[in-house]
């Protein structure tokens, strides 16, 4: 059985309908890509699959449950975290403070040891534990939010554009921190800017546009497509 999988999923924004029949799967331990031009639905699919945005149609299943229609809140309680594109720090909280605000759900018991697992995975948050996330440089802000999402060890961590605007290097070091995350287990479903980066450290990809399913195949399919790279790619 997949972790995620969505089929028929038509939604949108008031009367604009954004998205036309998607479907999407994520299996277990999967890095999953998501690409396609700006403006072709990449973070309302997100959105929709958190339950930011209720489908008009379609379902959704996390596991064996229909979390369609349901709030994130409830979904974060299935095992599923989500770093949106922008605002997703705490800028007047401290690296910690933001920590313990993603472990919200946990006993207070828990929280240290979870913690001390986040910091273990990313020895610089360690060192910045007292500092506010708004003196942060992009790249550090982007580990922060990434290690909320962590606290509540979910199954299936959603990553909107996690390496936007950040220079090259601090972009393979946020691909680098995406790697390692999921080697322990932790099944990714990512949007990015970088797709052919995405898609070398993706099992699978799918391409969006205009707010409908294009191509999909493996990581290694989709690089190897001339009509991807052209029209996706970049050439
Ligand atoms: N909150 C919103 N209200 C109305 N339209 C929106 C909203 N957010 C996005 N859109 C529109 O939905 C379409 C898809 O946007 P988006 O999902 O952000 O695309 P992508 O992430 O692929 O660039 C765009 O035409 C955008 O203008
Ligand atoms: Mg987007």
């Amino acid at each position: 059985m997949p972790l995620l999988k969505a089929e028929g999923v038509t939604a949108g924004y008031g009367d604009t309908e954004i998205l036309r029949d998607v479907h999407l799967e994520v299996g277990e331990g999967e890095i999953v890509s998501l690409i396609g031009p700006n403006g072709a639905g990449k973070s309302t699919l997100m959105k929709t699959v958190f339950g930011l945005v209720h489908p008009r149609q379609g379902s959704i299943r996390f596991r064996d449950t229909e979390i369609a229609g349901r709030s994130p809140y409830d979904i974060v309680k299935e095992g599923m975290c989500y770093v949106p594109q922008v605002a997703n720090v705490f800028v007047q909280l401290t690296v910690e403070e933001n920590l313990e605000m993603g472990g919200y759900l946990l006993e207070e018991r828990e929280l240290a040891g979870r913690k001390e697992q986040v910091y273990e995975l990313f020895p610089k948050l360690r060192e910045r534990r007292r500092q506010r996330a708004g003196k942060m440089s992009g790249g550090e802000r982007q580990m922060v939010a990434i290690g909320s999402a962590l606290m509540l060890e979910p199954a299936l961590l959603l990553l909107d554009e996690p390496s936007a605007g950040l220079s090259p290097k601090l972009v393979d070091e946020i691909f680098e921190n995406i790697r390692r995350i999921n080697a322990t287990g932790l099944a990714v479903l990512m949007v990015e800017q970088n797709a052919r980066k995405s898609l070398e450290m993706a099992e699978r990809g799918y391409v969006l546009a205009g707010g409908q399913n294009r191509v999909e195949g493996s990581g290694a399919e989709l690089l190897n497509d001339p009509d991807v790279a052209r029209l996706y790619l970049g050439g």
